[in-house]
């Protein structure tokens, strides 16, 4: 009897007679021989047959079924050198559960818009595969980091009355005759876990109704957020420095073979290295003039400047110290400069963009008060948060990182809609 076997695991099973559940990838056939690509999710494989050597029934049945049909392969695993899963199926025998005629995506080029139309298919095809894998096994990694250094998951909810980070990118929907939004960030939920846990983090989906068109903007995209009690914006940059080294270094190990897919140049990765560079905000913009850059201070960065200041550096860089009116209400002013505060952002090295948001967050309770008038905020919803400040208030920080960005970075896609299964952007809800 064959047993049922993975592709990612044929290679322990030389010798013996397996069974392959999957589909078809690809089929070349010279009318005596015919090499079907088979995938079946875990890695595709080749397999072989020889006209002659199987049934005619099971011949005339290669010959006919296209891409994607779905099937189960019986035969012997050889060792084969040359294919990248170290071995080839020699067939037996073939069940069809459905043959496939005119699978709406070839091996040829589509356009972008084609693709994304129909990407509950094209997430079959090796590349968005490959890409899709490192963003199951990055969410690991990066939980992994925080679990492993004491942190405790504590969810925020995703239905608020609150705003984070402005209001002029809130979901607004209607909560029982009252008004509700889809969280633009957990942060605000997570400083009240910091003060019960001490140190905690959450990792979900976020929403923003962004209304630009951007490579590096989804609606709907996941972020990491921990949230540190008595910890000062040195130390939020400090977490950030080695958790984004220790991430991309796992990555590099355990994402191997997914990034021998995607043709991602390793030594970009292997030069994430602590430290990274930290620039005051006032720094950064004479960088930028200097560089020829229409950049005034004041000014928030554009995808240009951030690509920019990555290239200059060769490795990730920290901007710290950004203009009050540039940032949200709750961020700790500098107590040497009153039209700075104290965030900081983290830019990705070769032009990935700003991959982490935090700082330092206002911890006395009057300030905090005043902040939240001057940004035109209500203060009722806000309440429960002024709470934090009343009783037992510390300094505490903690950062925002967007798992799309870090999936992009990783796998080298230029733009984010491949870095998540189904992207959200503002022209496209389906599929
Ligand atoms: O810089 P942001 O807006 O920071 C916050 O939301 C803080 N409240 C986080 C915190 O301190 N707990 O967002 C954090 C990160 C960005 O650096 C970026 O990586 C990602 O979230 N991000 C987006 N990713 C995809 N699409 C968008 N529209 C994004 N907006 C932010
Ligand atoms: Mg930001």
């Amino acid at each position: 009897m064959s047993s049922k076997v993975p592709i990612d695991q044929l290679a322990q099973h030389i010798g013996e007679q397996v069974e392959l559940r999957g589909w078809l990838y690809n089929k070349r056939s010279s009318g005596k021989i015919a090499f079907l690509e088979v995938r079946d999710g875990s890695g595709t494989v080749q397999a072989v047959t020889v006209r002659g050597k199987v049934e005619p029934a099971t011949w005339e049945v290669i010959e006919t079924i296209g891409q994607e049909s779905s099937l189960a392969v019986t035969g012997t695993v050889k060792a084969d050198d040359r294919a990248p899963s170290g071995v080839e199926l020699v067939v037996e025998a073939i069940e069809v559960f459905q043959a496939v005629e005119g699978y709406p995506i070839s091996p040829k080029e589509h356009g972008v818009e084609f693709l994304m139309d129909r990407r509950h298919l094209w997430l079959r095809s090796a590349q968005q595969h490959a890409v899709l894998r490192v963003r199951s096994a990055l969410q690991k990694i990066c939980r992994d980091y925080f679990y492993e250094r004491g942190y405790v998951l504590f969810d925020s909810p995703m239905l608020t009355p609150l705003s984070v980070e402005g209001t002029t990118t809130l979901f607004e929907t209607d909560y029982f005759g009252r008004s509700a939004f889809l969280s633009q960030s957990g942060q605000l939920y997570q400083e009240a876990g910091a003060m019960a846990f001490g140190k905690v983090f959450c990792f979900g989906p976020t929403f923003r109704a962004e209304k630009s068109k951007t490579r590096r903007h989804l609606t709907e995209f996941w972020m990491l957020e921990p949230e540190i009690a008595y910890a000062t914006i040195d130390d939020a940059m400090d977490v950030a420095e080695d958790f984004i080294c220790t991430v991309i270094a796992q990555a590099l190990v355990e994402c191997r073979s997914e990034l021998d897919v995607l043709e991602r140049d390793l030594s970009a990765l292997e030069a994430v290295q602590a430290p990274f560079p930290r620039l005051h905000y006032d720094d950064s913009v004479k960088l930028l003039q200097e560089a020829g850059e229409e950049f005034e201070w004041g000014d928030d960065f554009g995808g240009g400047h951030e690509t920019l200041l990555s290239k200059h550096f060769g490795k990730p860089v920290f901007i710290n110290r950004f203009p009050a009116r540039i940032k949200p209400f709750y961020m700790e002013p500098d107590p040497e400069r009153d039209d700075l505060v104290l965030g900081c952002d983290l830019i990705a090295s070769d032009g990935y963009g700003e991959i982490i948001g935090g700082g330092q967050r206002i911890h006395d309770p009057v300030l905090l008060e005043s902040k939240l008038e001057e940004h035109g905020l209500p203060r009722e919803p806000y309440e429960w948060y002024l709470d934090l400040r009343r009783y037992g208030t510390v300094p505490h920080s903690g950062f925002g990182m967007g798992l799309e960005r870090l999936v992009a970075w990783v796998t080298g896609r230029p733009h984010l809609r491949e870095t998540i299964p189904f992207p959200r952007t503002i022209g496209r809800l389906e599929p």
